[in-house]
């Protein structure tokens, strides 16, 4: 009898998790994002209305300095994890931070997916940004599918799209179906595996779904309909694809070797809800993960987890951090009792939030592939593994090495204990590093960043989370080691007195900062008895 009701549960885990899609879409800034997003909760039904996502990111640009900041600069900071169904499927969207220099953010992010769709501009091709996102991707063999956006506007021939995917990624692109007309014209895609036409129609501002008119290729209506010129343009290039022999490879797709294309127009409504469908045919659900205890699958009944995101201040009327957990196997019950490996005891999950936007609803289970929200009372750090049964940790979740430091000098000594709090609820994030003088000879912390941005980001969040004005005196050293080994070499190389600087981190650990990499080196060189270590 037990047995059976055990089975029965597993049943059910597994069935959750066949027809879950955890995914990111990754950009550059302005290739269609934000408008993209906002179609397929349109097409999933989870909103009736387009618009409703982008008055929601206008509303929250009028409220925010922090925000402004993000508006000004055309990049989204803050992340929000969207679920939605279509057709059977939970699909979980987790939202990537847009800019260069939130690549550490990124990248955890992506620890957390199965799958990325990379939103591509038709009239831009491959941006910069485009090409750092995938790099990352690439780094963990993430499968990508490619949405080719703006097809309503003049762009670059579909061909020579293919064409620079292929070259300046190196990964193949296979189209999975063709747009109809250019640009003003552009009226649809025609489904190559299935041979099939989709003739779009606008609607008023977008914000209903396009009526779609389905048929095929050599129907008279479907000829005289969409105009001589768009349409022996879409006979030759139909020839032409055919010969050119694209075919679609699964295993090599979910190596991230391969990538099936979609063109459309996300502001019009076209073409998306194909991408949805093919979003829901190709990407991979939840796989299994490797922990310290080797590959753990998703389908089983033990729950298992890592914390990859913790946001601070996510609601002004909250003041509370949230830490994301992305279940990896099993079932996740509210309340339940987890071990934590760090802090080697168990914790209860009470309050885990599911968030759509901006908005939080409590949950009272999740299974692999979900995002939950812990609001976290300091309890956890990003690469924490969560788990119900055997203690496990999953693999960590690795760091950037800081490469723009400054001193950070609080302008408002009043509110100390603002700074000081602001300061650790922010290195919790990961959104920079705290380095310390020893001995306390100078008393103002010195951030360590990836990139510049990550001062302003500091600063503002600072002044609009806690109240507390600060300025940044940049220094002038571009690479930084962690520091241990023989006490005497280390002592040695602090009184010769470099060029650099010694610090401290939280933990006490020395940290040297370098003016260049060579001068690093160098010093390597010199003190064979000292580790030097890019990361803590
Ligand atoms: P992002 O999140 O990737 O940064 O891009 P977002 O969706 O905000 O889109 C950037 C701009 O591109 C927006 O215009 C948006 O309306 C436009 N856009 C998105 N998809 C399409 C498309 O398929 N065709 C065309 N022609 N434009 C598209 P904006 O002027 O910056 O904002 P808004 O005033 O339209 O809100």
């Amino acid at each position: 009898m037990f047995e059976l009701a055990e089975m029965a549960v597993i049943e059910e885990i597994k069935r959750e998790v066949a027809r879950r899609r955890t995914f990111a879409i990754i950009s550059h800034p302005d290739a269609g994002k934000t408008t993209l997003t906002e179609k397929l909760l349109l097409y999933s039904g989870a909103i009736e209305l387009a618009g409703a996502v982008k008055a929601r990111k206008n509303q929250r640009h009028a409220t925010s300095d922090w925000l402004e900041m993000e508006q000004s600069r055309g990049i989204s900071i803050t992340s929000t994890a969207l679920q939605f169904d279509y057709q059977g499927c939970r699909f979980n969207l987790l939202d990537t931070p847009g800019h260069q220099d939130f690549s550490e953010d990124t990248y955890r992010t992506l620890m957390a997916v199965d799958s990325a769709v990379m939103v591509l501009d038709g009239a831009k091709g491959i941006e910069p940004q485009t090409k750092k996102l995938f790099d990352v991707c690439r780094m963990r063999h993430i499968p990508i599918l490619i949405f080719i956006n703006k097809m309503d506007q003049p762009g670059r021939p579909p061909l020579d799209l293919l064409d620079e995917i292929e070259k300046v990624l190196g990964m193949g692109a296979v189209p999975k179906n063709w747009p109809i007309g250019e640009g003003p014209d552009f009226q649809g895609v025609y489904d190559l595996e299935q041979k099939q036409v989709l003739r779009f129609q606008r609607t008023v501002r977008g914000q209903q779904r396009a009526p779609v008119w389905v048929g095929e290729i050599d129907d008279p209506q479907f000829a005289e309909e969409i105009g001589g010129p768009a349409y022996r343009q879409l006979c030759e290039d139909v020839a032409l694809l055919a010969g050119a022999g694209f075919s679609f490879d699964r295993e090599r797709f979910l190596k991230g070797e391969v990538a099936p294309v979609y063109f459309g127009s996300a502001i019009h409504n076209f073409g998306v809800e194909p991408f949805l469908a093919g979003l829901k045919e190709l990407a991979p659900p939840p796989g299994a993960r490797m922990s310290s205890h080797g590959l753990v699958a998703p389908g089983i009944e033990a729950f298992s987890g890592f914390i990859f995101k913790i946001q601070a201040n996510m609601d002004r009327r909250h003041r509370d951090r949230m830490a994301f957990l992305r279940v990896c196997s099993g079932r996740f019950e509210k309340d339940m009792l987890v071990y934590h490996s760090r802090l080697d005891r168990k914790v209860r999950m009470t309050r885990p939030h599911r968030l759509f936007g901006r908005e939080r609803e409590t949950i009272e289970e999740a299974f692999a592939g979900d995002v939950v929200g812990l609001v976290n009372p300091g309890l956890f750090a990003i690469g924490d593994t969560l788990c119900s049964a055997a203690p496990l940790k999953y693999d960590g979740i690795p760091r950037f090495h800081p490469e723009c430091f400054g001193i950070l000098i609080n302008r408002n000594l009043s509110k100390n204990k603002q700074f000081q709090k602001g300061l650790q609820q922010l290195e919790e994030e990961g959104v920079m590093q705290v380095l310390f003088s020893p001995d306390g000879a100078r008393r103002e912390p010195i951030l360590a960043v990836v990139g510049n941005l990550q001062f302003d980001v500091v600063q503002a969040r600072l002044q609009y989370e806690y109240d507390v004005e600060t300025s940044v005196e940049r220094l002038p050293y571009t690479s930084a080691r962690w520091i241990s080994g023989d006490a005497d070499a280390i002592d040695k190389m602090i009184r010769l007195r470099w060029e650099g600087m010694h610090l401290q981190d939280r933990d006490g650990q020395m940290v040297a900062l370098f003016s260049t990499e060579r001068e690093c080196a160098f010093h390597q060189k010199h003190y064979p008895e000292i580790e030097f270590k890019e990361l803590k």
